[in-house]
């Protein structure tokens, strides 16, 4: 167990992006009685979670993580998670053919509330309010009573992250996740793009496969890797109280767990080695996310790796980078030579939404473009350096959105007002994010080629 920690010890120290609860008795009622409620995922599902990540750190799978920026509780209901789930399934069976590696699956979603904002305020014409900091602390309409952070909201949170988990369980266990449907993944309003007769193509070639396994015994009836998948879920451990609630002892290993979610990052914006978002993280088991950005120094960096996995074990902590498309180059080699260097074990993830976001005709935006060029730059750093470009970790959504300009049905400037739905970060809408996938795999085909070449040369 991690020493001198306890599930509250971050309170001890300096923490950011923390709401101001007007009524910090009222907040500790909540906390209590969150405190007695049951954990949303158990250990051992963490812990399979890890074992999966081990395998993309050795080069031997990849990662997809994605879903909203902020999930709302407007937002909340059975089509919004079918259509987010159909559209996670297409891009995880486009890269696991492409790449011809396990994908690990995991969402945004069931949990991912609690927003760090770049300013505690908002300004609209005369009047300043506190900033919105996603629906667990308190609401996004620009009123004073609004504004103000709302215990109950965390007991709302936890609610409608049991009933989205609750759905996600039955759809990657219950038969939906079959890949004798991976036909009808396809969501109506992508259907006539180019990348929808590209995953008809592809989804073609699999019924194709499977019935040629069926023809020799090997059917989803007697396989359930055919028929079921793992999705873990996960979120930003942003709201320390909360977090702090959910958080228990594992009866089996008697470790500590963030029961909230399977897996849990650290932000760009908090994750300063002495402060609480990393103290609270170092001692709980689950596998964690570390966001690096264009300020990450490779001293730091390994510092951050030694307090959050001191053990190295393989799995335990993706770093997942998010610089600008510009500024890959700059930021990314001179981290992964520190990892190199001194043989730290890690997941390399790239974001590539959360730099390069732009503001146009004052939407928030992200140019699809941009996003293409983060990822074709992480794997081209990757390949130049000999390490494993590990996964993704993108905002989307099944819905068909306007919210990133581009595309290959382009979205302009002027559509953003159209379908701008997003509570917090724009995301991609599920053509988009299909089409993200289509590049990831060619880059993962390449990538694929390669290492079969090396095996034959190194056997014959
Ligand atoms: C996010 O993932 O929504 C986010 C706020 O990212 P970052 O911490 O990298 O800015
Ligand atoms: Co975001």
């Amino acid at each position: 167990m991690a020493k001198d920690w306890t599930p509250s010890s971050w309170r001890q120290l300096p923490v950011l992006q923390m709401p101001d609860y007007p009524d910090p008795a009222a907040l500790a009622e909540t906390e209590k009685r969150l405190a007695s409620f049951p954990p949303l995922v158990f250990a051992g599902e963490a812990r399979k979670l890890t074992r999966a990540l081990g395998e993309v750190a050795e080069g031997r799978a990849f990662l997809l993580q994605g879903g909203d920026c902020a999930e709302s509780f407007a937002e909340h209901g059975a089509d919004n998670i079918r259509d987010f789930f159909r559209a996670f399934l297409q891009m995880a069976i486009v890269l696991t053919f492409a790449g011809a590696q396990p994908v690990v699956k995991v969402g945004r979603i069931a949990g991912q509330f609690a927003k760090p904002r770049s300013s505690g305020s908002e300004t609209r014409g005369d009047r300043t309010l506190p900033a919105y900091r996603g629906d667990i602390v308190n609401g996004i309409e620009f009123d004073a009573a609004s504004r103000i952070p709302n215990p109950e909201r965390q007991i709302m949170a936890y609610r409608q992250s049991a009933a989205t988990l609750n759905l996600l369980r039955a759809f990657a266990q219950g038969g939906y996740a079959n890949l004798d449907n991976v036909h009808q993944w396809m969501l109506g309003f992508v259907a006539g793009s180019p990348e929808a007769e590209r995953y008809r193509a592809l989804a073609d070639k699999i019924s194709e496969t499977m019935a040629f396994m069926r023809a020799i015994g090997i059917d989803a009836e007697n396989h359930p890797s055919l028929r079921e998948t793992d999705f873990f879920t996960s979120h930003e451990a942003l709201l320390l109280g909360y977090e702090e609630a959910m958080t228990r002892v594992d009866s089996t290993s008697g470790d500590w767990y963030a029961t909230s979610g399977h897996m849990i990052w650290i932000g760009d914006r908090t994750r300063q080695l002495d402060h609480a978002h990393v103290e609270f993280c170092r001692g709980v088991k689950n596998p964690l996310g570390l966001k690096c950005g264009p300020s990450s120094d490779p001293d730091e960096l390994i510092r951050l790796i030694d307090r959050l996995n001191p053990d190295n074990k393989a799995g335990r902590l993706t770093l997942i980078t998010r610089f600008g498309h510009e500024r890959v180059e700059e930021c990314l080699p001179r981290l992964i030579r520190a990892v190199e260097r001194e043989g730290r074990k890690v997941v390399w993830s790239c974001d590539p939404m959360h730099g390069n976001t732009i503001t146009l005709n004052r939407y928030k935006t992200r140019p699809f473009e941009r996003i293409l060029a983060e990822v074709q730059a992480f794997f081209d750093v990757h390949r130049a350096e000999g390490t494993h470009p590990g996964g993704i970790h993108v905002e989307m959504t099944g819905k068909d959105v306007t919210e990133c300009t581009g595309g290959a049905r382009p979205i302009l400037a002027e559509d953003l007002s159209d379908r701008y739905h997003t509570h917090c970060d724009p995301r991609l809408n599920a053509s988009q994010a299909l089409e993200l996938a289509f590049l990831v795999a060619e880059l993962l085909k390449k990538d694929h080629a390669a290492s079969e070449r090396q095996k034959l040369q190194a056997a014959g």
